[in-house]
């Protein structure tokens, strides 16, 4: 049995006092859901102080990104030593970071295996454009990115892994995907290419969120199915209401 994972990516919103006050509100709502993962990955800024607020409450944290070195002249970049100082997550290879940062399979696979040498579980964004889906190309273009994001990576190292299927089209559009159609691509792309690489065993136990305009009124039905293990949450996590809501939903699947 898979334990179902909800993390909140706040994307570039919240101050530090802002962050102050949702990680407050949300502790309350979220503490009681023991039965599953929860995380919120805010902006760097607001990581220290979220750290500070979440220790020892069993809510986990993450960042949205990372570079891959461990520290030199890379100006602007948080290396995997910084951000293990504060978090037990990072997000790697979201579609922002690939469509405006010009992040690839390669620098993907990269950051996937330095955050595991630091100790940080990597949730690995995959996810076809509407062009591409469009063009039908969904299961290639998803099974390609698996592969290559997560190449030369050992059974052990796959074990650690969170992988978020977030169709390019679904964020921030208000159009989710189907529960039937992302169950579809976690059962029939992403899992059989992780069996290929690791083992059925331990494909098996690796998680696979669902992102792209998850909400409290779909929420239940994504995580009802048998292969989609969680969300990564883009709008729905700014409010503590509606990101507790959703964790309801899969504390309750
Ligand atoms: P939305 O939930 O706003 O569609 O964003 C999803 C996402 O990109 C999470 O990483």
């Amino acid at each position: 049995m898979r334990r179902k994972f909800v993390a909140g990516n706040w994307k570039m919103n919240k101050t530090i006092s802002e962050a102050r006050q949702l990680i407050t509100e949300l502790l309350l709502a979220l503490k009681p859901l023991e039965d599953i993962d929860r995380a919120v990955c805010p902006p760097a800024t607001a990581l220290p102080i979220a750290a500070r607020l979440l220790e020892g409450t069993g809510v986990g944290l993450g960042a949205q990104n990372m570079y891959w070195q461990e520290n030199g002249a890379y100006t602007g970049e948080l290396s995997p030593r910084m951000v293990a100082e504060l978090c037990q997550y990072v997000i790697i290879g979201h579609s922002e970071r690939r469509q405006y940062f010009g992040e690839t399979d390669e620098t993907v696979n990269l950051k996937v295996k330095a955050a595991l040498t630091h100790g940080l579980t990597p949730i690995v964004c995959i996810g076809e454009s509407l062009e591409e889906n469009r063009a039908g190309k969904t299961a290639e273009v998803v099974s390609r990115q698996t592969r290559e994001g997560l190449a030369d990576l050992t059974p052990e190292e796959g074990a650690r892994l969170v992988i978020a299927y977030e169709p390019v089209w679904a964020i921030g559009t208000g159009l989710a995907a189907t529960a039937e159609d992302a169950n579809a691509i976690h059962r029939d792309v992403v899992r059989p290419a992780l069996t290929e690489m690791f083992g059925d065993e331990v494909a098996q136990g690796i998680r696979i969120q669902y992102g792209g305009s998850v909400t409290p009124e779909n929420a239940a039905g994504f995580f009802s199915q048998s292969d989609i293990d969680g969300a990564l949450v883009g709008g729905a996590s700014l409010k503590a209401e509606s990101f507790a809501a959703i964790a309801r939903a899969a504390a309750g699947a």
